[in-house]
C-alpha cells in the first residue's frame, strides 16, 4: 500500500475507536462489539480517558498509547471534542479517520469541518465523513458502523450519503437476501468523496455491483470521469433525491432554464453508463440481479409465455428498459416448432398456449437454452390449473439452475396466493422470479444496458476547429466593457472563430447605412436594434423580420427606432443588424453552460420559441466525442424531424454534431464563457448543412456558475 491508499479504508490493518465506551446504548459501545462480532482479525483498540476493559479489551486512554501503526480510527466522541481526538491521530499517524459524529456543515458549521480537513490534510489523513454510520467490508470482515449485526458477506457495494436510509439499507439487503461486499455512509463528504470510494471499488474482486444513494455531488467532473472508468469495468446503480427545480429558476439563459439539476443529472448519469433507479426496490431487484447473472453474448431475446396479453405487456416492457426481442422467424420455428402446439405462436412472443403444462414450460425452456441464437430468455406464466397442478417450484429450479451458467434468464408469474408464495420462496435462493412482468424486465434491462455500455467503443475526441484565440480577444473587449454579454455582433465573431455558419449580416449606424446593407446582402432581410441596454430584443420591438424591399427597411427601420426608445427611454442605440433572411426548416438548439454539479455541460434540444414549453432537450457532461454526440441527438423526442418526414430528406446531421461539438470546446477552454445558446439552429437537408439564427454568449471575468 502507498501512503494514501484507500485500502488502509476497507482493509485496515489495526482500529481504534476514540470514544469507546462501557455503556452499552452508546455508539462508542455498539461500534466496538460491532467490529469484534463481524469477525474482524486485526487488532481492535477503545480509547477513553477513563480507560478499563469493554468487551474483554483494555481501553487505552489515549491512542498514542497504542502499540505499532493504527490505520483506521473510527471517532464516535462529541464535536466540540473531535478537533482534539484528530489532533491525537495525527501525532499517531493514523491514515484513515471515521468520524461518526454530528454537529458539523450539516447543521452550518462548516468552519470547524473545513478546521478538521485541514488538520488532516497537513497530516496525511484522510476523513471519512462527518456525520456517518461508519463502514462495513466484507474483505476485512468488518463492520465498524452502528447499524445492524449479522451482515450479509457478498458482491454488492452500498456508497450512501443518507445515514438512516443506509442503516435502513443493511436490513433490507438482508431480508432480500442481497449480500454486501461494503457498506460505505459518506455524510458529508468534507474531504473523502465518491470518487475516491470508488477508486477501492472498481479494483476489489468481491464487488461485482455498486450501488450509489446520493444527495448532492461537489466534483462533478472529476467524479464523472471516475463513473465513466467503473462502468466499463462493474455496473453502478444510482438512487438520486432532490429533483429541485431551484437551479433553474435562477438561471439566466434557455440552456440554463432547462438544465433543471435533475434532467442534467439523468442524462449525464446515462451517459457515463449509470443504471438510475426510480424506486430504492428496483435498485435493489437490479443489483441483485447483476451480480448474480451471466452477462448476455448478444441481443437477441425470446420471451416464452402461455398467454398472449402478458407476452403483450413483457414485449412492452422490453422497449422501455431496453431489451431486443429477436425477430428472427427461422431461428424461432426451427427452435420451437417441435415443442409448441400447432395452435401456439412460435414467433416472439413465443405462445405455448393457455394449456401449457410445466413439462411444455420444461421442453421449450431447454431448447432456448440450448440455441445459440438465443441470447436470453423471460419465461412468463398466468396461473392456470394446469400449472397449479404441477410443482412449478421444481420446475423453475431445474430450468434455472440449466440456463443461467448459459444466458440471462428471468421469469414472472402472477397469480393467486400459491403462485406468489412460490415467487417469494423462489427469490429468497436467488432465482430472480416476480409477479409484476415489467419487474423482472427492468432487471434484463438493466443487465443489457450495462452490457451495451461496456462494450461501447467511443470514437475519440477530435479537433473541432475553434479558434480560441480570436474568441478570447473578443471576449476580452467585452468585458474591458464592463459587459458580461456579447452583442450581436460580437456573437457572430465567436460563431466565425467556431465555424459556425451564421447568416450574413452588417452593422448599420442609421438609416442610408441600412439600406446599403440590405441591398448588399439581397432581400429579404431582417433587422434586429443593437443597443447593450437592450437584450431581449423582440419584447422591446426590436426585430423586423421578412423585409422585402427598400421601402419596407425604411418601414421598419422607424418602427424599431420608436418602440425600442418607448421600451427602454435610457438605451444608447447603436444602430441596427441588417441580417440575411434564411429559409427555415428544422429548428433546434445547441446551448453549452457551466453546471454547478457537473461543470462544462453541452445541451441540445428542439429549438424555436416554445423550446422551454416542449422541453425536449437533452445533456451531457464535456467532453464528449462525436458518437455521444449522436446519442445525444438521437434521444430527443423529436429526433424524426431529423430523420426526415413526410416524404422530406434526411437533414444534415452531421452539422449539428460540429455544432455540438464545436459549443462544447468552448464552454471547456474558454475560461471566460458562461453560457452559450443558439436558438434556432436551423437544419437544412443533407449537404445544405446548418445556420445558427441567433447566438447568446454570457462571460465573466472569472468563470462561475450561472445558477
Ligand atoms: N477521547 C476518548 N473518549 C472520549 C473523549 C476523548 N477525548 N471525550 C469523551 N470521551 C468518551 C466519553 O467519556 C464517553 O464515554 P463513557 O460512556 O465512558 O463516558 C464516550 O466518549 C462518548 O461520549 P458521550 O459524551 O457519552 O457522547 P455520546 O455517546 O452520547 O454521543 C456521538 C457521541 C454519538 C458522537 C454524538 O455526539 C453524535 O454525534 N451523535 C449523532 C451520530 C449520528 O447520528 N451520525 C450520523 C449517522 S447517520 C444517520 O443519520 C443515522
Amino acid at each position: 500500500m502507498t501512503g494514501n491508499d484507500i485500502r488502509y479504508l476497507f482493509e485496515p490493518r489495526c482500529v481504534a475507536v476514540i470514544g469507546a465506551s462501557s455503556d452499552p446504548k452508546k455508539i462508542g459501545y455498539i461500534i466496538i462489539d460491532n467490529i469484534i462480532s463481524s469477525g474482524y482479525e486485526g487488532p481492535v483498540h477503545p480509547v477513553n480517558p477513563k480507560g478499563g476493559q469493554i468487551l474483554d479489551r483494555k481501553v487505552h486512554t489515549s491512542i498514542s498509547d497504542i502499540d505499532g501503526p493504527v490505520d483506521l480510527a473510527t471517532i464516535t466522541v462529541p464535536a466540540q471534542f473531535v478537533m482534539d481526538a484528530v489532533k491525537d491521530c495525527a501525532r499517531k499517524g493514523v491514515k484513515y479517520i471515521s468520524i461518526i459524529t454530528s454537529g458539523f456543515s450539516e447543521i452550518g458549521n462548516h468552519e470547524e469541518e473545513q478546521a478538521l480537513v485541514h488538520v488532516a490534510r497537513e497530516n496525511g489523513m484522510h476523513i471519512l465523513g462527518p456525520n456517518i454510520f461508519g463502514i462495513y467490508s466484507a474483505k476485512a470482515k468488518m463492520n465498524a458502523t452502528f447499524g445492524p449485526k449479522g451482515i450479509m458477506p457478498g458482491h454488492v457495494s452500498i456508497v450512501t450519503q443518507s445515514g438512516a436510509l443506509g442503516i435502513a439499507m443493511i436490513g433490507k439487503t438482508k431480508s432480500e437476501r442481497i449480500g454486501l461486499s461494503s457498506i460505505v455512509s459518506m455524510g458529508n463528504k468534507c474531504d473523502v468523496d465518491e470518487a475516491e470510494v470508488l477508486d477501492y471499488l472498481i479494483e476489489d474482486d468481491d464487488t461485482k455491483v455498486i450501488l450509489m444513494y446520493i444527495e448532492g455531488i461537489k466534483d462533478g467532473e472529476a467524479f464523472v470521469h471516475k463513473l465513466k472508468e467503473a462502468t466499463k469495468i462493474k455496473p453502478i446503480v444510482v438512487l438520486k433525491s432532490g429533483r429541485s427545480k431551484r437551479g433553474a429558476m435562477a438561471a439566466a439563459s434557455h440552456t440554463g432554464s432547462l438544465a433543471g439539476a435533475d434532467e442534467v443529472f439523468s442524462d449525464v448519469m446515462r451517459q457515463c453508463g449509470v443504471l438510475r433507479a426510480e424506486s430504492i426496490q428496483d435498485a435493489l431487484n437490479w443489483c441483485k440481479y447483476l451480480a448474480n447473472s451471466v452477462p448476455p453474448k448478444g441481443n437477441n431475446c425470446i420471451i416464452v409465455t402461455n398467454g398472449g396479453g402478458i407476452g403483450v405487456l413483457a414485449a412492452d416492457a422490453c422497449e422501455k428498459y431496453g431489451v431486443d426481442l429477436s425477430d428472427d422467424i427461422e431461428t424461432m420455428k426451427a427452435t420451437f416448432a417441435d415443442v409448441v402446439p400447432c395452435f401456439g405462436s412460435v414467433k416472439n412472443p413465443v405462445d405455448i398456449t393457455g394449456g401449457a403444462s410445466l413439462q411444455d414450460y420444461e421442453s421449450s425452456l431447454d431448447v432456448a437454452i440450448d440455441n445459440d441464437n438465443i441470447d436470453s430468455i423471460i419465461c412468463l406464466g398466468c396461473e392456470t390449473a394446469t400449472i397449479a397442478s404441477g410443482s412449478l417450484d421444481e420446475t423453475i429450479r431445474r430450468v434455472y439452475s440449466r440456463g443461467k451458467v448459459e444466458k440471462p434468464m428471468v421469469f414472472s408469474f402472477f397469480g393467486g396466493s400459491e403462485i406468489e408464495g412460490n415467487c417469494e420462496k423462489l427469490r429468497s435462493d436467488g432465482i430472480p422470479i416476480y409477479t409484476d412482468v415489467y419487474e423482472a424486465v427492468s432487471c434484463l434491462g438493466a443487465l443489457y444496458n450495462t452490457w451495451k455500455h461496456s462494450s461501447r467503443k467511443g470514437n475519440g475526441t477530435e479537433d473541432p476547429g475553434v479558434d480560441l484565440v480570436c474568441v478570447n480577444k473578443v471576449i476580452d473587449e467585452v468585458l474591458a466593457d464592463g459587459r458580461n454579454f456579447l452583442l450581436a455582433h460580437e456573437a457572430k465573431l465567436v460563431m466565425d472563430a467556431a465555424g459556425i455558419a451564421m447568416p450574413k449580416s452588417f452593422i448599420a449606424a442609421d438609416l442610408k447605412q441600412t439600406i446599403e446593407a440590405a441591398e448588399a446582402i439581397g432581400y429579404p432581410v431582417v433587422m434586429k436594434i443593437v443597443s447593450k441596454d437592450i437584450v431581449h430584443k423582440s419584447d422591446a420591438g426590436g426585430v423586423a423580420l421578412d423585409l422585402q424591399s427598400r421601402h419596407e427597411v425604411m418601414d421598419a427601420y422607424e418602427a424599431i427606432m420608436h418602440s425600442c426608445r418607448r421600451y427602454a427611454p435610457k438605451a444608447k442605440i447603436e444602430g441596427v443588424e441588417v441580417v440575411e433572411m434564411v429559409r427555415m426548416d428544422v429548428e433546434t438548439i445547441v446551448g453549452a453552460r457551466i453546471d454547478p454539479s457537473f461543470g462544462p455541460v453541452v445541451m441540445f434540444g428542439l429549438g424555436g420559441i416554445y423550446v422551454e414549453v416542449m422541453k425536449d432537450v437533452s445533456f451531457r457532461s464535456y467532453p464528449i466525442d462525436r458518437s455521444e454526440a449522436m446519442k445525444m441527438v438521437s434521444d430527443i423526442r423529436s429526433y424524426p424531424l431529423l430523420l426526415g418526414v413526410r416524404g422530406e430528406g434526411k437533414k444534415d446531421i452531421c452539422k449539428v454534431l460540429d455544432c455540438i461539438l464545436k459549443v462544447g470546446h468552448l464552454i471547456k477552454n474558454v475560461p471566460t464563457i458562461t453560457d452559450i445558446e443558439i436558438n434556432p439552429l436551423v437544419v437544412y437537408e443533407e449537404g445544405d448543412g446548418a445556420r445558427a439564427l441567433d447566438a447568446r454568449i454570457l462571460v465573466s471575468p472569472k468563470k462561475e456558475v450561472s445558477s
